[in-house]
């Protein structure tokens, strides 16, 4: 298996390079693309790590493709976290004007280089870019749903901790879906399907909610104007791949909550519960039953996904005018 980290010398990008050198099967490939000059650096600190996954890296300009190409070559599966990072006071949504050429550009890239690669982006906004990879892609006539994921693990990953310690049980004991999308009112958690739920009081359960649903702001404050999360979204990342990969490789049973556009009656790209298998996620699992509260918010992140969605769709379609 052959994988490529595009952003691979970002804040988030080098600690994913570092969990993917350790937890890529024997055998694999990790490719490293970045504009930083200093990628093939980072591939070649990687590289002594005693792991058998062979490292490479690329740089160049923005706007030289050679080098892109070079990194996403043959690859199964991408993951994108190239862009840039909001600061306090700034939501997700402000940083598409920057991240979405970014995107169109890499997407544009490994469509004509690895039409059958998974992608899975990380860049924000990612209720945003996901539709535009998605439009990219038809245009150039590879466009696979199957193939294409928004990381929304994150999510997922924060509600089990923050629900483990509220109900003082190991945290990979929590099993929990998030749906809607990645940012703000469009997270979703689900906490009445998880175990221990009865026990919430609905004050717990808004301020649970409320805190996984801003805890990327929270990071973002903490960081005081250094950028957003970047090692728990590594990790979220990082885990994310190797569940593509799981599936790929033939592994049955493998599930983790993505963006994808899977068909839900509630908007075009939703993120869900997937399974994956041998061409990237192969069932989006229903989401059953829900409380009127949950349902209040599933109604309430429409509107914010449909613009979201619109506003990625309508970047691709004019960037694709001037972009061959
Ligand atoms: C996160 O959830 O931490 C990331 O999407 C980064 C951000 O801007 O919040």
């Amino acid at each position: 298996m052959k994988v490529a980290v595009l952003g691979a010398a970002g804040g988030i990008g080098q600690p994913l390079s570092l969990l993917l050198k350790n937890g890529l099967p024997s055998g694999s490939q990790l490719s490293l693309y970045d504009v930083a000059p200093f990628t093939p650096g980072v591939a070649k600190d990687l590289s002594h790590i005693p792991t058998d996954v062979a490292v490479e890296g690329f740089t160049g300009a923005p706007d030289d493709a050679a080098p892109v190409q070079q990194a996403v070559k043959d690859i199964d599966v991408a993951v994108i976290s190239a862009g840039v990072a909001r600061k306090p006071g700034m939501t997700r949504a402000d940083l598409f004007n920057i991240n979405a050429s970014i995107i169109a550009n890499l997407v544009n890239n490994i469509a004509k280089t690895s039409p059958k690669a998974c992608i899975c982006i990380i860049t924000n906004p990612v209720n945003s870019t996901v539709p535009l990879a998605a439009e990219v892609l038809k245009k150039r006539g590879v466009y696979d749903p199957h193939r294409l994921f928004g990381v929304s693990a994150l999510d997922t990953l924060r509600s089990e901790t923050f629900l483990g310690e509220e109900f003082k049980v190991p945290k990979s004991s929590i099993n929990i879906n998030v749906i809607g999308g990645h940012s703000g009112v469009t997270i979703i958690p689900l906490l009445s399907q998880v175990k221990g739920f009865e026990s919430l009081s609905q004050e717990r359960i808004e301020a649970l909610t409320n805190r996984i649903q801003n805890a990327g702001t929270e990071v973002v404050e903490a960081k005081a104007g250094a950028g957003s999360a970047t090692l728990s979204m590594a990790a979220a990342g990082a885990r994310f791949a190797l569940k593509v990969l799981d599936g790929l490789l033939g592994k049955s049973g493998v599930t983790e909550n993505a963006y994808v556009e899977g068909g839900s009656p509630l908007a075009p790209f939703f993120a869900q519960r997937v399974s994956f298998g041998k061409n990237g996620w192969d069932k989006v699992l229903d989401y059953g039953k829900v409380t009127d509260y949950e349902q209040k918010l599933i109604d309430a992140a429409k509107a914010t996904l449909d613009g979201d969605i619109k506003k990625g769709v309508e970047f691709a379609q004019e960037w694709l005018k001037t972009n061959a």
